[in-house]
């Protein structure tokens, strides 16, 4: 079921999670670079041409990353509920296959709830469920910082 896709951020179709970047490292990682190779992909994604596009740019700045730039993963609920665990399995080992694996770091939430599982490098963060990529600088919160405080969820007074 590929037609409930749309760029307001609605999810598509693909049940593997991450599919749309596992499957933009597979063709890199085989050497098919051709525009046919590509619309071929994003037709079975069943996203558009110039939406895997902006995938692929996202992985072109992931495996290029310097090594200690980390690969940031989110571990949050809802991404392990949209499947982050099976995705960063298979994508770490992809990585590392490849010799690009790099520092990774596991996160709590990256903002993009909804959309994931999600990842980020740089200020760049690759919502898979969507196969869309968003520019965000906010912080984010490393998961051994536990739970926020309560005072945190007060509600204004
Ligand atoms: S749980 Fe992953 S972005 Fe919030």
């Amino acid at each position: 079921v590929t037609e409930d896709r749309e760029t307001s951020g609605r999810r598509y179709g693909n049940p593997v999670p991450g599919g749309v970047l596992l499957l933009a490292h597979e063709l890199w990682t085989s050497g098919q670079t051709s525009p046919e190779a590509h619309e071929e992909a994003a037709r079975s994604l069943g996203i558009s041409t110039e939406d895997f596009e902006t995938v692929r740019e996202f992985h072109r700045r992931l495996v290029s990353r310097a090594h200690d730039e980390p690969l940031v993963l989110c571990r949050g609920v809802s991404c392990r509920m949209h499947g982050a665990d099976s995705f960063h399995s298979a994508l770490k080992s992809g990585l590392d296959s490849a010799g690009v694996l790099g520092r990774t770091m596991d996160v709590l939430c990256l903002s993009q709830c909804p959309h994931g599982p999600n990842l980020k490098v740089q200020q760049m963060v690759l919502c898979t469920g969507t196969a869309a990529v968003i520019a965000d600088d906010r912080p984010w919160r490393p998961i051994t910082a536990g739970p926020r405080p309560v005072v945190d969820a007060a509600p204004p007074s």
